[in-house]
């Protein structure tokens, strides 16, 4: 059985709950982090912790606790559920006064919860065969850059790609691509440059995006960050996309029609490549 933590306890995950008038619940008042586990050991652990800081100080959620308590919760998550390689999910919601009440002017208890996770982390030879995307129009709101649970949005788009027959969904916003339902966009372009969208309020800066930009950078690519219009998009020797649960995963066919020759590219092996050896030169 699973130890989850809720508001200072650990429970039995199915004894663990939050009330009905949590803010989480009732409104989607809360931001969320996924961290990475591999071996163990939690990685990136300084990035996600700033990016939970900056979702906290965006939408005005007061919470009390450390960073260094914070990472002492997740390592006793991680013992507690002997997890080997998988993920911590954390999400902080606003709180709970009891009442259904749309005005946050005053000050309350942020409830926090946070659990472990097993999804998976694909070998080369799985994540070679590469991904099926549909383009969807981006109806998301303006602030995807704050990483919220409110994912309706997100939720449907990808459902939309399910019911495409597609793995998953490239969105699109004033002829631009923003992200994936669930990740970050990389292409090469005709040039062999590695262009990705810039952080703005039209993506979710993602952790993984800037661990692989590092590593392009230091591997002598031209990494460019850029708008990315749809023809640009559709012309591409190769696309990705990169969350902490998919870490880099190639596109081979956008609607229907093959990227360049429809399989997994060159860049995006090495950059698989780069990333799993940075996992096994940590600690
Ligand atoms: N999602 N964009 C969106 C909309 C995301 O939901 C995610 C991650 C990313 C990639 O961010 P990162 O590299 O920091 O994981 C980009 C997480 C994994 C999720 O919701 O499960």
């Amino acid at each position: 059985v699973n130890t989850v933590y809720v508001n200072g306890e650990y429970t039995p995950a199915e004894k663990a709950s939050i009330s009905i008038f949590d803010r989480g619940f009732l409104f989607a008042d809360s931001i969320y982090e996924v961290i990475p586990v591999y071996k163990g050991r939690i990685f990136f652990l300084e990035k996600h912790l700033k990016r939970l800081r900056y979702g906290l100080t965006e939408t005005k959620i007061h919470c009390d606790i450390a960073d260094r308590e914070f990472k002492e919760l997740f390592i006793d998550l991680i013992d507690k559920n002997k997890l080997i390689d998988g993920q911590i999910y954390l999400q902080i919601t606003r709180g709970n006064t009891f009442n259904r009440n749309h005005d946050i002017s005053r000050p309350m208890r942020a409830s926090v919860i946070a659990f472990t996770m097993n999804i998976p982390y694909l070998s080369f030879e799985s994540a070679q065969n590469g991904l099926h995307a549909v383009t969807l129009e981006d109806t998301r709101w303006m602030r995807c850059d704050i990483k919220t649970t409110a994912l309706l949005g997100n939720i449907l788009l990808n459902d939309q790609a399910i019911s495409h027959g597609a793995d998953t969904t490239l969105l699109i916003r004033n002829h631009h691509i923003t992200e994936s339902a669930a990740a970050n966009i990389f292409i090469v372009n005709d040039k062999n440059q590695i262009v990705t969208p810039p952080k703005d309020n039209q993506c979710l800066p993602g952790i993984t995006r800037d661990i692989i930009v590092n590593l392009a950078n230091q591997a002598g690519f031209i990494v460019l960050e850029q708008a990315i219009t749809e023809q640009v998009l559709f012309n591409a020797n190769e696309i990705m996309i990169t969350s902490t649960t998919k870490e880099i995963q190639p596109i081979i066919k956008i609607n229907d029609k093959s990227i360049a020759d429809g399989k997994a590219g060159p860049t995006w092996c090495i950059l698989f490549r780069l990333f799993q050896d940075l996992k096994s030169s940590h600690g």
